[in-house]
C-alpha cells in the first residue's frame, strides 16, 4: 500500500539519481520503496531503533535489500558513531540527504544535541537533512510548530528552508 506523503516527500527532496540517503526512522518501510524509485544508481541507509520495525521494513523491501540498493541496521540513531557509518557503508564522503519523517527526538527534546551532532558529522559538505512531520487521511499524531524547528537547527549550527503541503510540514537544514 502506498502513502501519498512520501510522494511529495521525495520531491522536496530534489532526489538525484546516485544520491546517497540515510533514513532515520523509517517505521515499517513505506517511504523506502518511495526513495528507491528514484535512486536507480544511489543507495539507502534506513536506520531503525525498533527491532519491529527493521523486521516489517525488511519484508516490505526484500527485493532492495537483495540489490543492495537499500540497507537496514537496527540502531539508536543518536548513538551512531560517524566515522564508522562512514566505513561500513562506503560513504567516504557522507550522505548527500539525511530523512527523518515523525521523529519525535528532533522537536521534543529541548536540545537535540546528540542527534544532530550526528547529522552534521555525516552529511557530505553539500548536503541536506529534511525532516518531515505530518499524516495522511488515516493517521494523525503529535506534530511541531515549524518555528520549534528550526529555533533548535539554529541553535545547532544549521541554516533552514520550511515548506508545507496541506497537513504536511517539510524543514530542510544545511549547515550554516
Ligand atoms: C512515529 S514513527 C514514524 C515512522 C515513519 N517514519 C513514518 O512516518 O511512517 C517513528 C519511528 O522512528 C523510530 N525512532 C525514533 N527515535 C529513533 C532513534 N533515536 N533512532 C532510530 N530510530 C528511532 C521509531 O522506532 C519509529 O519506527
Amino acid at each position: 500500500m502506498g502513502d501519498a506523503r512520501f510522494r511529495w516527500i521525495v520531491e522536496v527532496m530534489d532526489m538525484r539519481p546516485a544520491d546517497l540517503v540515510l533514513e532515520i526512522g523509517p517505521g515499517s518501510g513505506t517511504s523506502l520503496e518511495y526513495l528507491a524509485r528514484e535512486l536507480p544508481r544511489g543507495r539507502v541507509l534506513a536506520v531503525d531503533r525498533s527491532a519491529t520495525a527493521i523486521d516489517r521494513a525488511a519484508r516490505r523491501n526484500a527485493r532492495h535489500l537483495d540489490s543492495g540498493r537499500i540497507t537496514l541496521w537496527q540502531k539508536d540513531f543518536g548513538r551512531l558513531d560517524p566515522d564508522r557509518v562512514r566505513a561500513d557503508f562506503d560513504a567516504p564522503a557522507g550522505f548527500d540527504k539525511i530523512l527523518a519523517v515523525n521523529v519525535n527526538a528532533f522537536w521534543t527534546k529541548k536540545r537535540p544535541t546528540a542527534e544532530l551532532t550526528v547529522v552534521r558529522e555525516l552529511l557530505a559538505p553539500d548536503g541536506a537533512l529534511f525532516l518531515c512531520y505530518g499524516y495522511d487521511a488515516a493517521s494523525s499524531g503529535p506534530k511541531p510548530e515549524a518555528s520549534e524547528l528550526t529555533r533548535r537547527l539554529a541553535e545547532s549550527g544549521f541554516a533552514t528552508t520550511v515548506t508545507t503541503h496541506g497537513d504536511l510540514l517539510a524543514v530542510r537544514a544545511v549547515r550554516a
